[in-house]
């Protein structure tokens, strides 16, 4: 694993940016595997400003996102559709037909996550998979206890995620109680992941994380198997190791 200790949050965001944007400018036609959550926001928005720029070709980018909240469509702001579309689709120039996300209002779990098992293997191998840290180390909605052999699932969201993820909702009991995500087997064929943490509350899970056994309790300590790991972390985050 290699680590960028950044100065602070803004730093961790160009310095993950130009990485991504790296791999646009070396393989145009790279697979992308995205993430949601507050800290990519501001590597969304480095990418779009370098795209604003003439810097950066989107065209024949495909992305694959890591997830969907299961119930909700995508004109409703809290889905991760909209979340990506308002972060950074809207801003680049990627064609929307090579943009995936798993389908939030397909009802049936087995038929969703099956379809979007389909779509990853018709995309091919992804090449920079991003991904950002739960507070109990869940990546993209692999909670604790994962199974590391699963592909796309549906998850039951841990109350700690529930209650994390209330800021973007109007009250707790608006977020949803499912998802359905990439599994760990998936996120782990992925050539490359990217990883990018901020702030002095996830320093504790970095640390378990990183530095601690690989257990299902702590799903992102599977990525001490991964042989190309890239942790972009501001200095609050890596306080403790
Ligand atoms: C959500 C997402 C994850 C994300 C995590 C951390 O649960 N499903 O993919 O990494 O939140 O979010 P944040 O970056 O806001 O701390």
């Amino acid at each position: 694993m290699i680590i960028y200790k950044t100065k602070d949050y803004d730093d961790m965001s160009r310095k993950a940016a130009n990485i991504i944007s790296a791999q646009i400018i070396l393989k145009p036609d790279c697979v992308l595997g995205l993430a949601t959550g507050s800290t990519p926001i501001g590597l969304y928005s480095q990418l779009a400003e370098w795209h604003h720029m003439g810097a950066l070709d989107f065209s024949q980018v495909t992305t694959v996102n890591l997830d969907e909240y299961k119930g909700l469509t995508k004109e409703n702001p809290q889905s991760y559709y909209y979340f990506m579309n308002e972060n950074l689709f809207q801003k680049v120039n990627i064609d929307k037909n090579r943009t995936f996300l798993p389908d939030g209002t397909e009802p049936d779990s087995e038929k969703a996550c099956r379809q979007y098992n389909e779509i990853l293997s018709s995309v091919g191998t992804v090449d920079i998979q991003l991904l950002g840290l739960g507070h109990n180390g869940h990546i993209g909605f692999n909670e604790p206890g994962t199974f590391f052999q699963a592909e796309t699932h549906c998850v039951s969201l841990t109350e700690q995620t529930i209650k994390a993820n209330q800021r973007f909702f109007a009250s707790e009991e608006e977020v949803p109680r499912e998802a359905y995500t990439m599994g760990i087997k998936t996120i782990m064929s992925a050539r490359h992941i990217l990883l990018v943490v901020s702030g002095e509350d996830k320093a504790e899970i970095v640390k378990k994380a990183f530095f601690g056994p690989i257990t299902p309790q702590v799903p992102a300590s599977v990525l001490q198997l991964h042989n190309h790991v890239t942790l972009v972390a501001d200095e609050a985050a890596l306080s403790q190791v």
